[in-house]
């Protein structure tokens, strides 16, 4: 059993994670600034400190409670956001990130395990699936500071010893991802959908991403901690999807087409998006388990049963 320490524990991801970590029998704590997440999806079992990653409090809280290890998952995760302000991501996911990694080194946190992007790190590739060497020339403010922490990783581990591992997801969709703002475009299609509201499509749904369902996500979170590895790993299907095979499988598990009004397609949006997972499966034995058809119906149920 080890005590692990999970930022952003009550988002979409950190919160599954967390539930799965205490299912293991570890010792988890959770903080979260609640700016997007939500309280009720931490785990009971798990201690929560509702704080801001930047705060100096972060010093004290590492100090009492000794941490063997760190999942980073606490960020703003906006593109647009970042677009529009980004001083302010930076603030949060280079300047709150760099005061956890400070910490971590300062109290012998003996593993950094962060949460990356795969889909906005390698900006518009012409290699797909796109393999961790590809050039890293990200097109958004969101995918620079993710980038810039990546190099601090690098750095810590060669001046300080500090060992890491850092993962690229996909784009990653499941229950809980959708908390009534923006959200992956399967959580806002499913959520429209299941209301019987009208979905907004850009552009002619051929372009393409590679989606991967949450547990799956967090399986290879909860295999990072168990390999060494010094490097960073996509974590994705391999698989291109378009919008219009989503409009598809939503329609088929709901029994009747989705509305969809068709806009015109966004400038400077990526056209084409897709993971190659087979370092993955190198390092860490990982491979998708949940694919398209069946995590959607699993979304859907989620949806449905939850009166958010
Ligand atoms: N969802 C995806 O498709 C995807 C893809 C690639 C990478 N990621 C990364 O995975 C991680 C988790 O993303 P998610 O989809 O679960 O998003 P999320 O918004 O649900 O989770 C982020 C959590 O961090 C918390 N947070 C934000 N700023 C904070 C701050 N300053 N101090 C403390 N807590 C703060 C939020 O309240 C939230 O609970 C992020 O690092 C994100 O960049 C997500």
């Amino acid at each position: 059993m080890s005590k692990i320490l999970v930022t952003g524990g009550a988002g979409f991801i950190g919160s599954t994670l967390v539930d799965r970590l205490v299912s293991e029998g570890h010792e988890v704590v959770v903080i979260d600034n609640l700016s997007s997440g939500r309280r009720d999806y931490v785990n009971p079992v798990a201690k929560f400190y509702e704080i801001d990653i930047a705060s100096p409090g972060i010093f004290d809280i590492f100090n009492e409670e000794g941490f063997d290890l760190v999942y980073h998952l606490a960020a703003q995760i906006d593109v647009r956001i970042s677009m529009n302000n980004p001083k302010h991501d930076n603030s949060i996911n280079v300047l709150g990130g760099l005061n956890i990694l400070e910490n971590a080194r300062l109290t012998g946190v003996k593993k950094f395990i962060f949460s990356s992007t795969g889909g906005a790190i390698y900006g518009d590739a012409t290699e797909i699936p796109t393999s961790e060497a590809y050039p890293t020339y990200p097109l958004s403010f969101y995918g620079i500071h993710k980038l810039t922490f990546e190099k601090y990783l690098h750095s810590y581990a060669q001046v300080y010893g500090q060992d890491f591992t850092v993962l690229r997801f996909a784009n990653v969709f499941g229950p809980r991802q959708f908390k009534g703002g923006e959200a992956g475009v399967i959580a806002i299609f499913i959520d429209n959908a299941v209301k019987g509201v009208e979905s907004l499509q850009n552009g002619d749904g051929l372009q393409t991403r590679d989606f991967v369902y949450v547990d799956d996500v967090v399986a290879a979170l909860s295999r990072a901690k168990e390999v060494k590895y010094q490097g960073e790993i996509n974590i994705g299907s391999g698989i291109e999807t378009t919008l219009l095979d989503i409009r598809r499988d939503i329609g088929k598990a709901l029994g009747e087409e989705m509305k969809v009004k068709e806009m015109p397609a966004k400038p400077g949006e990526q056209r084409r998006s897709c993971l190659s997972p087979k370092k993955a499966k190198e390092v860490l034995g990982w491979e998708p388990q949940v694919f398209l058809e069946e995590g959607i119906k699993r979304t859907i149920a989620w949806a449905q049963s939850n009166n958010r």
